[in-house]
């Protein structure tokens, strides 16, 4: 499966937010989107996915017009997990999960969706508080639980708004190992935003930096992620060193 954003822009009333967005991803691949607060990283995960309708521009994957799909399509095609997941609701783990479900089962529970929720349970260690109420679990363990909603909903694209934002180093790692061995053994796409290099570095098979509203930077990882870039659109500077295929970004004090 190809997708791919040609021309997209945004506006919220009259303020620009994204000008002539375009790249071109497939399934296998991760692609991190890079950029500072406010540039618009999740207003164009919500674009691609129509959360919010483009104001100009196409989002087409294989090269059918998005646009054209009814919401049930769009549903089964995008799995999205936001980056605020609170919730009002008082329901549990496991039913927040089987909520993945709900686009293929029309609300009637099959033993394939609880066999799939329980496997994602186990695999993301959600088990021991599987019947915890949502709104009593950590940040850490709130964000889990809506990536193993999204991996449930097993579509063939999945967007990720800063997952990873609330995670300790380990649970950072286990969750991209998860999430990166989907994307190669399933082989869908995912599309992330994500404010760690080092992380976008280690998992992501493409990175965007966003500036300015635009594509500022766009390639693999030793293309993107370098000082000078990173001087430009950041404003902060930093040592990058090549080590083992992967690029790590050293914040200095400045
Ligand atoms: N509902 C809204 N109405 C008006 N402006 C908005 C709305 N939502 C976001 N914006 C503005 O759009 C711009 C882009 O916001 P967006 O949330 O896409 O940024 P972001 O790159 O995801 O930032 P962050 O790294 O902080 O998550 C910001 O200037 C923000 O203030
Ligand atoms: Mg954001």
């Amino acid at each position: 499966m190809k997708l791919k954003v040609d021309k997209l822009g945004f506006s919220y009333e009259k303020t620009p937010i994204l000008k002539d967005i375009s790249f071109e991803t497939n399934s296998g691949e991760i692609t991190c989107l890079l950029g500072p607060n406010g540039t618009g990283k999740t207003t164009l995960l919500k674009c691609i996915s129509r959360i919010i309708p483009p104001s100009s521009g196409n989002v087409l994957v294989d090269g059918t017009l998005i646009n054209k799909m009814n919401t049930k399509e769009l549903a089964k095609l995008f799995s999205y997990v936001p980056q605020s997941t609170h919730t009002a609701f008082p329901i549990s783990v496991i039913d927040t999960v089987l909520m993945g479900r709900v686009q293929n089962i029309n609300f009637k529970v099959k033993e394939e969706d609880k066999e799939i929720v329980f496997n994602i349970l186990e695999e993301m260690n959600l088990n021991n508080i599987a019947f915890k109420n949502i709104n009593n679990l950590s940040g850490g363990e709130r964000q889990r639980v809506f990536i193993a909603k999204a991996i449930a909903q097993q579509s063939p694209i999945i967007l990720l708004d800063e997952p990873t934002s609330s995670l300790d180093m380990k649970n950072q790692l286990e969750t991209l190992e998860i999430i990166s061995s989907l994307v190669k053994e399933k082989n869908i796409m995912a599309i992330m935003s994500i404010h760690d290099l080092n992380i976008a570095s280690m998992y992501g098979d493409k990175i965007i930096m966003l500036k300015n509203s635009g594509v500022y930077s766009y390639g693999n990882t030793k293309e993107v992620i370098n000082e000078e870039n990173i001087k430009q659109v950041y404003g902060v500077n930093t040592i990058v060193k090549n080590m083992d295929e992967t690029t790590y970004t050293f914040l200095c004090k400045q």
